[in-house]
């Protein structure tokens, strides 16, 4: 049994034991002058620095520095094989990502590229984004298929995933995401591509045990509404909960399919109208928004933060770190995005990355705020005015040591 106490915190960040919205989600509970007992991974006890226990096995002195629980990045694809800076290049010349999509790039140049890379390399590969985004707060993550639109690579994504999962000390995630684009060949036919992710991707991956999520691309350059539901509807017979890409630039009914199938969250929503807000409201399902791609796209909106969060939506911010429209995965960045593109307040937009983001991946459990039994994976900072600190200092690195399950990264 390991204990670690850490003494001399000036603010240790509690965040909410579960996920939160209305004018909670504006409130941050906090312990000034603090200490926190870390035992055997999890969270023993925390409380005023005056009365720390004496003895552990380890005592760190944080110096009036500050902790905060880790964020969890519900949505990203951090499997890749190649970045597409040369797509950066072409919109800054003019071109949009729809036009580059439909020309054959975006995801279907990303599918060209893992469908030749091994899995060694992708795994490498991803295992160092991972380590990357760990070092900038990230303690637990999801990662999308999607980039494999075969039913061999689709199958080596997922079991890469599953490596990183293995190999990993933060937990993570996995969702099918066979219908991400509908891979050239079957444009003419497109029921015939909808068929293989139905029958034959989705079948296996169950069988494999690879995925916990099932997720489609529901938009004008990807897949249908009707497509869509056909795709939840057998994901849910499987087991599978739905998370749908949907609304990144047009509303087509995505978010009202996606409630009825319960899906565990929506996510882009950069264009949103009154009544799927109301479809929202009634449900259960999280709104995910990823400022990060209409940032790095700068074509697009930023989703209606303030109008989800006042109609009573439960909404959660995470990277959506891809080679195409979000290439980092730093989520302190996606705090600040949040506070200045969506106006968010900082208190709502940390709470929106860390518990909101654990309940969109069933980690509201064990992950997502310091509580007493949930696992220690935590970032330190040095002293700070305030929390409110961390969105506005955007781009300065201000973590400067990772807990993870109670071990110093
Ligand atoms: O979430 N929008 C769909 N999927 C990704 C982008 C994929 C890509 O361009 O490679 C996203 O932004
Ligand atoms: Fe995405």
């Amino acid at each position: 049994m390991k204990s670690i106490l850490i003494k001399n915190i000036g603010q240790l960040i509690l965040g909410h034991t579960h996920a939160v919205k209305d004018s909670a989600l504006a409130n941050l509970p906090t312990v000034s002058d603090a200490f926190l007992l870390i035992e055997d991974g999890r969270i023993k006890d925390f409380g005023n620095n005056e009365i720390a226990p004496e003895n552990a096995d380890e005592i760190f002195d944080a110096k009036g520095g500050f902790v905060f629980p880790s964020f969890v990045d519900s949505h990203t694809h951090l499997v890749f094989a190649a970045s597409r800076e040369q797509e950066f290049v072409d919109r800054i010349n003019g071109l949009s990502y729809e036009e580059i999509s439909a020309r054959g790039g975006g995801i279907l140049n990303s599918a060209r590229k893992l469908q030749a890379a091994d899995e060694d390399f992708l795994f490498e590969n991803a295992m160092k984004r991972l380590e990357e985004v760990i070092q900038f707060g990230t303690g637990a993550i999801e990662i999308k298929s999607g980039y494999g639109l075969t039913l061999d690579s689709e199958l080596k994504m997922l079991r890469v995933i599953r490596r990183i999962k293995e190999a990993s000390n933060i937990p993570v995630k996995a969702t099918f995401l066979g219908a991400h684009s509908i891979p050239m060949e079957f444009r003419g036919d497109r029921k015939v591509y909808v068929d293989k992710v139905v029958d034959e991707m989705l079948p296996q991956v169950v069988f494999e045990g690879l995925a916990d999520f099932i997720d489609v691309f529901c938009e004008k350059v990807a897949f249908t509404v009707e497509e869509t539901e056909r795709i939840m509807e057998a994901g849910q017979k499987m087991g599978l909960p739905a998370k749908i890409h949907t609304n990144q630039f047009f509303s087509l009914g995505g978010i009202e399919a996606s409630v009825k199938y319960g899906a565990r969250s929506v996510d882009h929503l950069e264009v949103v109208n009154d009544d799927e807000i109301k479809a929202l409201q009634n449900s259960k399902t999280i709104a995910t928004l990823l400022p990060s791609a209409p940032f790095f796209l700068n074509q697009g909106h930023f989703p209606p933060a303030r109008k989800l969060i006042d109609a009573g939506i439960t909404v959660a911010l995470a990277s959506d770190y891809n080679p195409g429209t979000t290439p980092s995965g730093k989520m302190p960045f996606v705090l600040s995005l949040a506070c200045i593109n969506m106006r968010m307040l900082p208190n709502e937009a940390f709470n929106a990355a860390t518990i909101n983001g654990a309940a969109a991946i069933d980690l509201e459990e064990d992950y997502g705020s310091i509580t007493r039994g949930k696992v220690a994976n935590l970032f330190l900072t040095g002293p700070l005015s305030s929390t409110d600190f961390l969105p506005y200092a955007f781009g300065s690195n201000l973590i400067e040591k990772v807990m993870v399950k109670g071990v110093w990264h």
